[in-house]
C-alpha cells in the first residue's frame, strides 16, 4: 500500500471511494452537482433494501466504490472510519485496483488520521511461518487533501512512523515463544536502539539483577533455561536539538514518563501449571514489553519534546528443577518480602522489579502494561482493557488519548477493602489475593509503586491477543496500547510546552471528542 497526499487529483485514480454513514456522504463537499444528485439518488435507494458496501457504481463517468462508515456496533466515528478504510483497501487490493482516490479536503485531521490507520492495517500479515509467502497487490491511495496537503503529508508521516511501531509489536508478539525468548528479545531492542537516533539502552543479565536486588525477574526466571533480562531504553526529548514542535518559550519540563512492560516470553504458569487449552496464547505474554519497546521507538522517532524510558523485565515463567516453589519467598528490590502462593501469578513480580528500576530512574509518572489476569479477560472482554490509577488527572489522560486512538479503557477501582487479603503469614505480601483477581494483582503493584509518583497500570491480558477477526486484527497480536502510550507522551510533551496541564481543554480542541 502507498498513500499520495496532493492537493488536486491527478486524473489517475481507476476508482474513487466515498464514505458513508446512513444516507449522506461524508467529505462530499469535492463532489459536483451532478455526482451529488446521482449519489444521493444511489443512497435514497437504500430504503428497498441493505445497501452493500463496498459496492462499485458508476457516478459522474468515474468508477466509484461506496464504503459503509457505520456498519459495525459499537465503535466510535473516528473507528467506524478506520474499519472503512480498512475494508476498502482489502477489496481494492483482492480486486488489484492499481489507484483509488479518496477526496478528503473537507476532513478533519483526527478522520484523515483515522483513514490513514486503517489503510495500513489491512496491509499487515504475518506470514513468517508460512512454507510460501504471498505478495499482497499494491494499491496506491491518492488523498486529495485541497488546501490540506500540506499539513495532511505531516498527518501521514506520523501515521507510518505510528504504524510501523504497531508491526514492531504485532510481530514480536505473533513470534513463538521458543524464537522468542528473553535472551532474542533483548537482540531486538538492541537493534532498535542501534537505529533509533536518541535512544540509548542499558541491559541487565541475570548476574547483575542478582547483584542488585531484582528478585522477582530472577525468582520468575529460575526454572527456564533462558535467563531473565531487564532492558531499559531511554530518549530524551527535551535536549535542545530535539523535539520538533519545541516551542522557543517551552517551560522546561521535569516529567519524565516511564513505561514498565510485562515480557513473559512464554507463561506455563511455572509448577501451579496452565491447563493446555490457555496455554498457546501465552506466546502473547511479553505483550507488554513489546508495546512499551514499540511505543518508545515511536516517540524517540517522532521526537516528541518529552523525557520517556520504557522498561522491559524479560523472563520465561517455565518448569525445571530449579523452579520456585509455591510457598517460596523472595525479597524484592523495594525490601518487601513475598510468598509466592501462586507460580502462575508471575508477571506482578517481575514488573515490581520494573516499578522499583521507574523509580530508580526518577520517573515522575509510571504507565505500566501487562496481560496480568485471566480475572480481566472475563470482566471487560477483548474489546476494552481495565486500568487503574492512582492519579485522577493522569487516567482522564489515558481515558482521552485512548478514545482519540479508537482504543477503549474503562477504569477499575484500587480497592483498599482487598488490600489485606494481599498479607502473608511469613511474609509482608503474597502474590495472590481477593477473588477480585484484576484488582488484587493492581493492588499488589500499587505495593511497589515509588512514592510520590503518578501511575496507571493497563491490564491488556483481554485486548492483546485475539483468536478470531477482532475490527482490523485477524487471529493474533493487536498492537493495543502502542498508540495510546504515543498520544499520551505527545499530549504530555504539548501541556508541557504550551502551558497547559488541563487535558480537557487539549482534547476538546483537538479531537472534539470529551
Ligand atoms: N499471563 C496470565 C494472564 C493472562 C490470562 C493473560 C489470559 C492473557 C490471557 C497471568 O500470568 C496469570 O496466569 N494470571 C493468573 C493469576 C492467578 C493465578 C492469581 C490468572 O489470572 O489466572
Ligand atoms: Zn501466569
Ligand atoms: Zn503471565
Amino acid at each position: 500500500m502507498k498513500t499520495n497526499i496532493v492537493s488536486t487529483a491527478s486524473g489517475k485514480a481507476n476508482v474513487s471511494a466515498l464514505f458513508f454513514v446512513k444516507k449522506s456522504v461524508q467529505f462530499s463537499n469535492v463532489l459536483s452537482e451532478n455526482a451529488e444528485k446521482q449519489v444521493e439518488s444511489v443512497l435514497d435507494g437504500m430504503k428497498d433494501g441493505p445497501f452493500e458496501d463496498l459496492e462499485l457504481l458508476e457516478i459522474d463517468g468515474q468508477s466509484t466504490i461506496f464504503v459503509d462508515a457505520a456498519k459495525e456496533r459499537g465503535l466510535s466515528n473516528l473507528d467506524h472510519l478506520r474499519m472503512a478504510a480498512y475494508r476498502l483497501a482489502q477489496k481494492a487490493s483482492k480486486r488489484q485496483i492499481p489507484m483509488v482516490s479518496i477526496m478528503l479536503a473537507d476532513a478533519a485531521p483526527e478522520q484523515l488520521k483515522s483513514i490513514l490507520h486503517g489503510l495500513h492495517y489491512a496491509d499487515y500479515k504475518f506470514d513468517a511461518y508460512k512454507s510460501k509467502q504471498k505478495e499482497a497487490y499494491q494499491v496506491t491511495f491518492e488523498i486529495v487533501a485541497g488546501e490540506q496537503a500540506a499539513a495532511f503529508k505531516k498527518i501521514a508521516q506520523e501515521v507510518a512512523i505510528e504504524q510501523k511501531a504497531v508491526i514492531l509489536a504485532k510481530n514480536l508478539i505473533n513470534t513463538c515463544a521458543s524464537d522468542l525468548y528473553p535472551a532474542e528479545f533483548v537482540e531486538n531492542a538492541n537493534t532498535i536502539a542501534k537505529y533509533t537516533p536518541g535512544l540509548s539502552i542499558k541491559v541487565r543479565n541475570i548476574k547483575q539483577l542478582k547483584k542488585e536486588g531484582f528478585m522477582g525477574l530472577v525468582t520468575v526466571g529460575k526454572g527456564s533455561s533462558h535467563e531473565p533480562y531487564m532492558v531499559t531504553l531511554s530518549y530524551d526529548g527535551t535536549k535542545s536539538a530535539k523535539g520538533k514542535g519545541t516551542a522557543k518559550n517551552a517551560r522546561t519540563s521535569s516529567d519524565h514518563l516511564v513505561l514498565v512492560g510485562k515480557g513473559l516470553t512464554f507463561d506455563t504458569g511455572g509448577l501451579c501449571l496452565k491447563p493446555p487449552k490457555s496455554m498457546p496464547e501465552m506466546i502473547s505474554d511479553m505483550s507488554g514489553a513489546a508495546t512499551v519497546l514499540a511505543a518508545i521507538q515511536a516517540i524517540a522517532t517522532l521526537e516528541l519534546p518529552i523525557k520517556v524510558s520504557a522498561v522491559c523485565c524479560l523472563a520465561e515463567n517455565a518448569i525445571g528443577n530449579k523452579s520456585v516453589l509455591p510457598g517460596d519467598i523472595f525479597k524484592a528490590k523495594n525490601g518487601k518480602t513475598v510468598m509466592v502462593d501462586n507460580t502462575d501469578a508471575e508477571g506482578r513480580l517481575v514488573l515490581s522489579d520494573g516499578l522499583a528500576e521507574a523509580g530508580e530512574i526518577g520517573a515522575t509518572h509510571i504507565v505500566d502494561i501487562a496481560t496480568l489476569t485471566g480475572a480481566m479477560v472475563r470482566a471487560l472482554g477483548y474489546a476494552v482493557a481495565g486500568f487503574f490509577s492512582n492519579d485522577d488527572d493522569l487516567a482522564l489522560k489515558v481515558i482521552n488519548c485512548g478514545e482519540a486512538c479508537c482504543e477503549k479503557f474503562w477504569s477499575m477501582p484500587l480497592e483498599e477493602e482487598y488490600a489485606d487479603a494481599l498479607k502473608d503469614k511469613f511474609a509482608d505480601l503474597k502474590n495472590t489475593g481477593s477473588d477480585a483477581g484484576a484488582i488484587a494483582a493492581a493492588l499488589f503493584l500499587q505495593e511497589f509503586v515509588p512514592e510520590n509518583t503518578a501511575w496507571t497500570h493497563w491490564d491488556i491480558a483481554g485486548t492483546a491477543f485475539v483468536t478470531k477477526q477482532w475490527k482490523y486484527t485477524e487471529h493474533g497480536a493487536t498492537g493495543f496500547g502502542v498508540q495510546t502510550l504515543i498520544e499520551l507522551a505527545r499530549r504530555m510533551s504539548k501541556a508541557n510546552n504550551e502551558g497547559t496541564e488541563n487535558d480537557a481543554i487539549v482534547c476538546e480542541d483537538e479531537y472534539k471528542v470529551c
